[in-house]
């Protein structure tokens, strides 16, 4: 099983760009972190960054004959793009959308995610955790059968028989 994580506009610059807000860490030690607990899981990872939306939404589109799951940071995208919206409606896996800060918090522009309605779930305001607690969470959900197809504990669940 895969999971595709996607980075936005400004992710390049993590680690340098606003810390008080998104912290020391690199977008290379957060991507580091998943692939971990991904593999940990028996999952593989790849990741994608850009500053582009058309790049970010062909990505998607890659995705589609690859990943059985979609973990995005889409950065300001997730308050614009109604072009990243319809390329995640079209992926047919599990989609988690992702913020290092909890924008719900803070300026009103960030208060709508375009994304959040073609999203199963949501992770934000736990800083570089996230990526790993989203990562567990994306694989957890793909294993109770995908978009709509159960709880994340329906996924522990099956993964526990599995073992038995
Ligand atoms: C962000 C939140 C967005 O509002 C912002 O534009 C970002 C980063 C986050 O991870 O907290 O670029 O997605």
């Amino acid at each position: 099983m895969h999971v595709t994580l996607l980075s936005g506009p400004n992710l390049d610059l993590l680690g340098e760009r606003e810390p008080e807000v998104y912290g020391t860490d690199t977008l290379a030690d957060h991507v580091r972190r998943a692939a971990a607990v991904a593999e940990s899981l028996g999952w593989t990872l790849d990741h994608f960054q850009s500053n582009h939306e058309g790049a970010l939404v062909d990505a998607v589109h890659g995705a589609r004959s690859r990943a059985d799951a979609i973990v995005v940071n889409a950065g300001a995208l997730t308050h614009t793009s109604w072009s990243l919206h319809d390329a995640l409606g079209a992926f047919d896996g599990v989609v988690i959308e992702l913020h290092l800060s909890n924008p719900a918090a803070r300026e009103p522009f960030r208060h709508t995610s375009v994304l959040a309605a073609v999203a199963d779930g949501l992770v934000a305001g736990m800083g570089g955790l996230g990526y790993e607690l989203a990562i567990e969470a994306a694989v957890r959900l793909a294993g109770a059968g995908g978009r709509g197809g159960g709880t994340p504990d329906d996924g522990l669940r099956r993964a526990d028989e599995e073992k038995r």
